[in-house]
């Protein structure tokens, strides 16, 4: 094991988590971050973000973990430096890289020798022209190792610590036994391959789960026109070892901080090599329309939206999680303002009052707060809490006891003994209530 401390550069979802899994295995981490908010509730013990089990996991391992935000500190002691900066998408929808060039530079100016270790999600061919770049500017004591991450939000620690596998790219075989044997303890298949292969297997894992659910998004609009359930449908073909059960639940589509960027990015990736990826393509159009056919399920039935209050139950882009990024959410409360309608929202992670991302939505303190008066609500994200949720009391104060849920996370049964006038997604013949206008 290398006796240096780990450096990690980024402390978000992935930096942070992955610092403190480190952490539990053992190692030394010094996590460094541009945002001196953030660092400076981390030396407080404090966790910036939502993610389960991470607060205690952080303190459990606090005397091998170390915050700053100088380069110059994070360069002292650690020799292997994982990136996991954000790479957002940029308005050509290629990754905008300006953030890892950001950190290359900066480590790249202190000199020393230093592995390089990419977490964030980064096109094919980044690794190499990082290398040229360093090469042209005359470094010659750093080497790059590609790692990318796959863990889930809501479930980031035990996907680190119980991966379905740890992709491993290196030019050189050593970088890439450096960075295996910093994941000693943990118990899975290593992918060891060479760095535009690791960088691939990221974006092809992405866009084939953003496929499958684009996929079974469609097959429940079907659904809903031949009256079949897409759930059991999806239930009968998960079956298959061939297909597997998961992805396949229908929705009102994928977002989240990875997804959509990153089926964007592969796109954008092929088209700039002069290939049109054209199931990406669909796989993209379907998750847009996806939302907009919940404003359709409403108009079917509400007819106008203007003067009515339609309310949001969730708006993070998936439950356990405070993540809002390219949420569902978004672009939903806007399509509902612009049809006229008045929205009220309830999230167990946002407070009460304005949110700059949902401008216009009056966001409540409780769920019962947000559908009073409504004459209609969405499911959004399925919190648990809108599983326990006390629906028939529900029905009495809304103007209109309509659910449109958007992740089939209620049981039409159990919400038509409520008195719910209930749609889900791909539900379709009895198991969806009549359209009374
Ligand atoms: N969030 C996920 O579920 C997930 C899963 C797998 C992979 N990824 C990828 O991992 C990367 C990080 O994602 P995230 O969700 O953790 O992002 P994030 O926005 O939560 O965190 C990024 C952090 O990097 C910091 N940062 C930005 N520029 C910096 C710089 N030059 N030096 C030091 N710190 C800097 C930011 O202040 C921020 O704290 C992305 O490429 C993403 O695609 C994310």
């Amino acid at each position: 094991m290398d006796a240096a401390p780990i450096g990690v550069v980024g402390t978000g979802y992935v930096g942070l988590v992955s610092a403190v899994c480190f952490a539990h295995l053992g190692h030394d981490v010094v996590c460094m971050d541009v945002d001196e908010g953030k660092i400076a509730k981390l030396e407080r013990g404090e966790v910036p973000i939502y993610e389960p089990g991470l607060e205690k996991l952080m303190a459990d391992n606090a005397a091998r973990l170390s915050y700053t935000t100088s380069y110059d500190a994070l360069l002292e002691h650690c020799r292997i430096l994982f990136i996991a900066v954000d790479t957002p998408p940029s308005p050509s929808g290629d990754a905008d890289l300006s953030r890892v060039q950001h950190a290359v530079r900066e480590i790249a100016e202190r000199g020393g020798q230093r592995l390089l270790v990419m977490k964030s999600t980064v096109p094919v061919g980044t690794g190499e022209k990082v290398m040229a770049d360093l090469e042209a500017l005359g470094v010659t004591g750093i080497t790059y190792a590609s790692n990318p991450e796959f863990l889930r939000e809501g479930a980031a620690i035990q996907d680190f610590l119980e991966p379905d596998r740890i992709v491993v790219g290196c030019f050189r075989d050593e970088d890439g036994a450096a960075v295996e044997a910093l994941y000693r303890g943990i118990d899975t298949e290593v992918v060891r391959t060479s760095v535009p292969t690791a960088e691939m297997v990221k974006y092809a894992s992405n866009a084939f789960l953003a496929t499958k659910i684009s996929f079974i998004n469609e097959i429940a609009n079907v659904c809903e026109q031949v009256g079949a359930d897409v759930r059991t449908v999806a239930r009968g073909m998960g079956l298959d070892h061939r297909i597997g059960p998961h992805f396949l639940q229908a929705g009102i589509g994928y977002g989240g901080s990875c997804f959509p960027k990153d089926v964007q990015a592969l796109k954008q990736l092929a088209g700039n090599t002069g290939y049109h990826f054209q199931l990406l393509n669909a796989v993209i159009e379907v998750n847009a329309l996806q939302k907009r056919r919940v404003v359709g399920k409403l108009k079917e039935r509400l007819g106008t939206l203007r003067g009515t209050t339609v309310a949001l139950l969730g708006l993070t882009f998936k439950p356990n999680t405070d993540d809002l990024r390219e949420a569902a959410s978004i672009v939903l409360a806007g399509r509902l303002i612009h049809e006229g309608a008045k929205v009220t929202a309830y999230d167990p992670m946002l407070d009460a009052g304005d949110h700059p991302l949902f401008p216009g939505v009056v966001i409540c303190e409780e769920p019962f707060e947000a559908l009073a008066g409504a004459d209609a609500a969405v499911l959004v994200t399925e919190w648990s809490e809108f599983g326990r949720l006390d629906w028939a009391a529900a029905t009495s104060v809304m103007t209109r006891p309509l659910l449109i849920d958007g992740r089939n996370f209620i049981d039409p049964a159990a919400a038509a003994e409520a008195g719910l006038e209930y749609e889900g997604i791909g539900l379709g013949g009895e198991l969806r209530a009549p359209i009374v206008r």
